[in-house]
């Protein structure tokens, strides 16, 4: 009897407990979890000890270095790459290339541990070129743009509908008068238009799934429709 009355006393406060609840999440209270991540990661970064929320909210901890940096900074990090918060992870973080800032197709090359823009030649050998594969990896494939002198070394080329033309040149016919030829993140060729970023500023910048990216480059993506 007092069981059936205390359980019929819960239910009519369901809905004043997810209130709270609601309410709670909405004030910035952490949930179990979170305060378990925050101690996992002070304790793998002493240093974060009286620092301000936002630095320990956006400082993640590197396997490979064994030290904590904030992300959306160079931290370990090679040349043309930050470092990340690991997605849907509140302790660990990892280099890649700076998509965040960058607007343009970067391309992880795992020899140097670092990004070169799509279609410069990166690690790859003499005639080759570092771009996107079809499967988004980094890859070395043949420099169709080649030899000079018909193909000038002074100026970037790339593929665009089958032909080899200038990047960063208005001249290409092809495109609206004002707009150049570059290779956008997320694309495997070029496009007419200005590189412009409009990136949001993103102040924990997680890692995601960009072509050429090392995270493709260590398998841990999948093909993604379209590419
Ligand atoms: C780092 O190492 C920990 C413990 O071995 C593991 O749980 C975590 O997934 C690793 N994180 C990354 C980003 O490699």
């Amino acid at each position: 009897m007092e069981r059936a009355s205390l359980g019929s006393g819960l239910l009519n406060f369901l809905p004043v407990l997810l209130l709270l609840l609601v309410t709670h999440v909405c004030a910035g209270v952490m949930s179990p979890s979170e305060k378990e991540s925050i101690s996992i990661k002070k304790g793998l970064c002493p240093e974060l000890e009286g620092k301000s929320r936002y630095t320990i909210w956006a400082t993640r901890y590197d396997n490979e270095t064994g030290v904590c940096y904030m992300t959306g900074q160079k931290g370990p990090c090679g040349k043309n790459m930050i470092f990340y918060s690991v997605a849907n992870d509140q302790v660990y973080g990892e280099c890649d290339c700076n998509y965040d800032i960058e607007c343009k197709s970067l391309i992880y090359s795992p020899v140097f541990k670092e990004c070169v823009y799509a279609y410069d030649q990166g690690h790859c050998n003499e005639g080759y070129w570092l771009v996107a594969d079809k499967e988004g990896k980094p890859s070395c494939e043949r420099n169709l743009c080649r030899p000079p002198p018909k193909y000038s070394l002074k100026y970037k080329w790339a593929l665009f509908k089958g032909r080899c033309e200038r990047l960063f040149q208005s001249d290409v016919h092809d495109c609206k008068p004002g707009e150049y030829l570059w290779v956008p993140k997320g694309h495997r060729y070029p496009i007419c238009g200005k590189a412009e970023c409009r990136n949001p500023h993103s102040f924990v910048p997680t890692l995601q799934c960009e072509l050429g990216s090392k995270l493709f480059h260590e398998d841990r993506c999948t093909r993604r429709k379209g590419i």
